[in-house]
């Protein structure tokens, strides 16, 4: 079992932007069955963790909840739930929140979804493995960070998928 990060992003480091538009990479070329997309990544995912955030853009804008995995939503607040979806709503620690996905995830990893300072929260416990990032060839210029954290990596992987360029790294602990 490992923790990734698995994510897309602006080139000049940006997951979205200020008003939390996800255009700017909806509208690329992509291959969904093609290298490093999410399609073949979610299969080995037994447990995945977001923000607030990311869980409300997700109720807003995809076509219903498509994780058949528990998913756990960092908030402070009261969000409102997805029938049938097995969520579950934290202000728990990151160590926490870790071990208990570790124990739903069983053999399989765990995705940390977004937002950036999310995975970072992970990386300052140590609990970050691989970060994955499909980098769009557009620059934001602002918006929701990738990773806003200082933290050296090893890279293991890179390939072009259509309009993007998707990168595998391991977190240097
Ligand atoms: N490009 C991509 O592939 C991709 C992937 C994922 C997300 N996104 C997008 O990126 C943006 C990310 O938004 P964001 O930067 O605001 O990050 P986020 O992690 O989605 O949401 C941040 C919020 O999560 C809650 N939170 C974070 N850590 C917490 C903790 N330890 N305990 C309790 N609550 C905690 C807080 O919400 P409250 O305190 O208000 O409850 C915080 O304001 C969204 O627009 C999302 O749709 C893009």
């Amino acid at each position: 079992m490992t923790t990734h990060y698995f994510t897309a992003s602006s080139l000049d480091g940006f997951i979205a932007t200020t008003d939390h538009s996800l255009d700017w990479l909806t509208s690329q070329d992509f291959d969904w069955d093609g290298p490093m997309s999410p399609t073949s990544f979610v299969e080995g995912v037994g447990a995945i963790a977001m923000g607030a955030t990311t869980y409300e853009w997700i109720l807003a804008n995809d076509d219903g909840w498509s994780y058949n995995v528990p998913a756990w939503v960092f908030t402070h607040r009261d969000l409102p739930t997805v029938d049938g979806a097995d969520v579950r709503f934290t202000s728990a620690s990151v160590t926490d929140v870790h071990a208990q996905m570790a124990e739903a995830a069983g053999e399989k990893n765990i995705w940390i979804v977004g937002g950036g300072d999310l995975a970072g929260q992970f990386a300052d416990a140590g609990l970050l493995d691989e970060v994955w990032i499909q980098y769009a060839p557009v620059t934001l210029g602002d918006g929701a960070p990738l990773l806003p954290r200082p933290l050296s990596m090893e890279l293991l992987e890179t390939v072009r998928n259509r309009a993007l360029v998707c990168a595998r790294f391991e977190v240097v602990k």
